[in-house]
């Protein structure tokens, strides 16, 4: 067995399991985290992106045992209480929802940019956004959802 301990959401926690898991698999399949969405399980598509250590990471590539030691954030850690995180309500106003698969996985990305940097460039945001596979809206609605979160964000700071 292989046995990393890490704090989720600020919380510590310590996992115990086999040996050459995947992040993604503990936080689904282990501690039942199922706002991280699993898609094409080889680093394309972008659902399953959390934050380790500050930095937007693709979990189902990322090997457990890196995350040993690791500040880790995922979805379900960015709302406090009622109130959604920016980058979500952004994403709400902005009307960027449809089956809502890849939502998580972009609102983590956006948010790990705003976090180190509210005045990102555009590139850096379209950056993000081209790191992201949506079925569903086109991406406007997405890129329009990221500004605004960006201007919210920015005047809070
Ligand atoms: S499930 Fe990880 S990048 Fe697609
Ligand atoms: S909203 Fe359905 S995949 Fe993006």
């Amino acid at each position: 067995m292989e046995s990393v301990t890490f704090t989720l959401n600020g919380v510590p926690r310590t996992v115990a399991v086999e040996p050459g898991l995947m992040l993604l698999d503990v936080l689904r399949d282990v501690l039942h985290l199922t706002g991280t969405k699993r898609g094409c399980d080889n680093g394309t598509c972008g659902a399953c992106t959390v934050v380790v250590n500050g930095k937007a990471v693709k979990s189902c590539t990322f090997p457990l045992a890196k995350a040993d030691g690791a500040e880790i954030t995922t979805i379900e850690g960015l709302a406090q209480g009622e109130h959604l995180h920016p980058v979500q309500q952004a994403l709400v106003d902005a009307g960027a929802i449809q089956c809502g698969f890849c939502t998580p996985g972009i609102v983590m990305d956006l948010y790990a940019l705003f976090e180190t940097q509210p005045d990102a460039p555009q590139q850096k945001i379209d950056n993000v956004l081209n790191r992201h596979l949506c079925r569903c809206t086109g991406y406007e609605t997405i890129a329009e959802a990221a500004h605004l979160a960006q201007e919210r964000i920015k005047e809070t700071k």
